[in-house]
């Protein structure tokens, strides 16, 4: 039972590790100097497609402070190099295996690892090393690789095939009388966390490793250097205690990892690996994607008909796979929907989850077109997307755990002042600019995954809470540390979390906005065993007043544990300690996705975006003034951290309308704009006002706080809302993101 007077849970409190992030005291995966360290630098290819003809280390080799070079021809002895290892979380194909042959596959792929005693050593011997190539054609432009996709055959894990289609959604589509059809266009984006991928092996006299990686999860990489080199657990220990941002990139061990363990296994010396901004770019990104929607809708504005196909970007080497389409026959009432799904294998690095993989696209397409289609119908968009209202999961035939969405349009639509608007097109401005006003609706999975945490309470009352757990920027430390004080009716200050390290209770990486519902299960029920052993040791006192009590009935106020039913009833937490002579408590509690429920429920959070753009009409100029974004998603643990969530999610959806996108030379396969020069982000100056609203949603399914998630509903159907606002402000359609100012007239 938690304890209802205790104000922790549900309050703005804010983060707890922000003191030391903000004044540089929380170390990084590149900010840790272990003693006679080594290091590295990569060489990275110049052509996209092809194989290393000759490699010329010569002066290189020779420059002052230079300790070794690896390349494909001298590399050592890893495990998966000749067999089939694979990690956790691979893809179907082959895992990227840096310096493993002559082949090249992408732009930017490692080919020469340089190790020096200082880093300019390294970096400036890499500038030195001369590579001859046979270059092949390459192909990176995912509007012609479009024409040559193919099916995905294998089953990535956790991502099913998109669902079978149901009626007849072509001959439908045929006979209804309002209907779209349009091709939507995403090109890739690329991962640009504030914190480079980084690795510092610290080697150990005994050949153990410890690492500070730069990773969503210290137990993903621990696993990936233990099967990747054969090494027991107990040889590697993995921290990530500060993530500088993620939102996906760091679920994947990245190839820095492998090259510094092989240097620092090889060299027996320490070693550090940071790559550059511009590596950055080679690395993970989420794919270019071809989408064609077509939509179909009575004369009330009812959908008959929806087929969507989508096209990815993969690389050579492996099946990246995310859920794209799905949400088309889940999102909206529909009978008659066809939904397929295909890969284009190109030149490039393998794509990889970022915020909302899968939906921030599909999403897009399918906003898109339900506001195209609300337009040829007649009828207000946002009455649109409410009349086709859906209670249940049509793609599963499973009713939803909850689902406030109602309440989002409704609180969204007020706050927003949607009513102000005109419908026509291009009929609202203000001075020189058009003025336009767009909806979206956003839609992401609730999860629960796999975590452990341990919980241990001292006789004076602190907290400390484990787990391997990581904050990618994202709040878990602040989090973690409301439930375990919820649990013992205690402040926040009175509580240690202590997370990012390998060696704690087994979690899954942070990711799918699972966290909160997940860690947050652990250790609340770690909570609740350590208040169970504490009754234990209670009802061995004498005349003890919880002699009968079940745990359920009981709660810790004020430094008593109480009979909840009447708190004048119970025994301070102190004398139980001394009663049995002990200095602490400490219990595991874990937390698992509930088969049974998934079994009946499907479980998703909702937004309903709603944004004002101002377009000059003269330059094209695009500026978003105003965003309302209104999300259900069960219970907010702490509004303020929340919060935090949702304007990041919302400030990358911009980044993915306006101004983000990869710029390939096709001819040559090469990036052209790795850098954050020119590949824009948005700045300060791009973000205006931006509201946050929480709809109130009682979940008691998704998981056992009632959470469903934060981490990346913000940027799902953010694009849409933004495209949409831009057809309202000037009667032009642009079906191609970003929307730079080239598209708009
Ligand atoms: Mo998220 S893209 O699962 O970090």
């Amino acid at each position: 039972m938690p304890d209802s007077t205790s104000r922790v849970i549900g309050f703005p409190i804010s983060r707890i590790d922000g003191p030391l992030k903000v004044t540089g005291r929380a170390p990084y995966a590149a900010e840790h100097f272990p003693a006679d360290m080594l290091h590295a630098f990569v060489h990275v290819a110049t052509i996209a497609s092809g194989r290393i003809e000759r490699i010329d280390l010569a002066d290189a080799a020779n420059y002052p402070g230079v300790v070794k070079i690896y390349t494909h021809e001298n590399r050592p002895r890893a495990a998966w190099w000749d067999s089939a290892w694979k990690d956790d979380v691979a893809l179907p194909g082959h895992p990227f295996r840096p310096l493993q042959n002559d082949r090249i596959l992408f732009d930017g792929q490692p080919v020469a690892l340089v190790v020096a005693e200082s880093f300019e050593a390294a970096r400036d011997a890499a500038a030195l090393i001369r590579v001859s190539y046979v270059e092949e054609e390459p192909a990176t432009n995912i509007l012609v690789e479009e024409r040559n996709s193919y099916e995905p055959k294998e089953k990535r894990s956790g991502i099913a095939p998109p669902p079978p289609p149901r009626g007849d959604a072509q001959g439908a589509f045929e006979a209804s009388p309002f209907k779209i059809s349009a091709e939507y266009v995403l090109e890739g984006e690329h991962h640009n966390p504030m914190e480079l991928f980084a690795s510092t092996v610290i080697w150990e006299e005994d050949g153990s490793l410890t690492i500070h990686d730069k990773t969503q999860g210290s137990q993903n990489s621990q696993g990936y250097v233990c099967g990747v080199f054969e090494l027991p657990k107990e040889k590697v220990r993995v921290f990530n205690r500060y993530v500088g941002g993620a939102f996906g990139s760091g679920l994947r061990p990245k190839h820095q990892l492998f090259l510094s363990v092989m240097a620092a296994l090889d060299l027996q010396r320490s070693v550090k690996l940071e790559l550059s901004r511009r590596e950055m770019f080679y690395l993970t990104w989420r794919p270019a994607t071809v989408q064609r929607v077509s939509m179909a809708a009575d004369q009330n504005g009812h959908l008959s008909a929806i087929l969507h196909h989508a096209v990815e970007a993969t690389s050579r080497y492996e099946d990246y796979q995310e859920v794209v389409v799905n949400w088309s026959g889940l999102a909206y009432k529909c009978e008659n929907v066809k939904l397929t799904y295909e890969l284009a294998s190109m030149n490039v690095s393998t794509p990889g989850d970022m915020r909302a993989p899968g939906a921030a696209t599909g999403v897009f397409a399918l906003e898109c077109a339900i506001d195209e289609l609300s337009y040829k119908v007649g009828i207000d968009p946002l009455e649109m997307r409410i009349r086709n209202f859906v209670h249940m999961d049509q793609n599963e035939d499973k009713q939803f755990t909850s689902k406030a969405l109602h309440g989002c349009y409704r609180q969204g639509s007020e706050a927003f002042g949607w009513d102000d608007r005109n419908h026509a097109p291009r009929s609202m401005r203000d001075g020189q600019d058009l003025v336009g006003y767009g909806v979206s609706t956003g839609i992401w999975e609730a999860q629960v995954t796999n975590a452990a945490a341990r919980v241990r309470l001292n006789a004076d009352m602190s907290l400390l809470v484990s787990a391997a757990a990581s904050d990618i920027g994202t709040g878990t430390y602040t989090i973690l540390a409301q439930i375990g004080a919820e649990g013992f009716g205690i402040t926040t200050d009175q509580v240690i979390v202590d997370i990012g390290d390998s060696a704690l209770p087994t979690t899954s990486v942070e990711g799918g906005s699972w966290t909160a519902a997940s860690s947050g299960a652990a250790v609340q029920s770690a909570s609740i065993a350590v208040r169970a052993t504490l009754l234990k040791h209670a009802q061995t006192m004498e005349n003890s007043p919880l002699a009968k009590a079940s745990v359920e009935q009981t709660a810790i106020r004020e430094g008593r544990l109480v009979l909840d039913v009447n708190d004048q009833v119970g025994v301070s937490v102190e004398d139980i300690f001394a009663h049995v002579g002990l200095s602490f408590i400490e219990e595991e509690g874990k937390a698992a996705p509930d088969q049974a429920t998934q079994k009946t429920f499907s479980s998703y959070t909702h937004s309903a975006n709603f944004v004002e753009v101002h377009v000059d009409e003269e330059l094209g100029v695009i500026r978003v003034t105003r965003v309302v974004v209104a999300v259900a998603a069960g219970r907010i643990l702490n509004p303020k951290t929340a919060r935090s969530q949702i304007l990041g999610g919302v400030v990358m959806g911009l980044g993915m309308a306006l101004y983000e996108e990869g710029m390939f030379d096709h001819r040559t396969g090469r990036i052209m704009n790795h850098n954050l020069a020119e590949y824009h982000v948005p700045s300060h100056a791009d973000v205006q006002d931006i509201e946050v609203i929480f709809v109130e949603e009682h979940d008691d399914k998704t998981s056992p706080l009632g959470v469903k998630g934060l981490g990346e509903i913000g940027i799902v159907g953010m694009a849409a809302a933004v495209a949409n606002a831009i057809y309202h402000a000037t009667g032009n359609r642009v079906r191609h993101l970003p929307m730079t100012i080239d598209k708009v007239f």
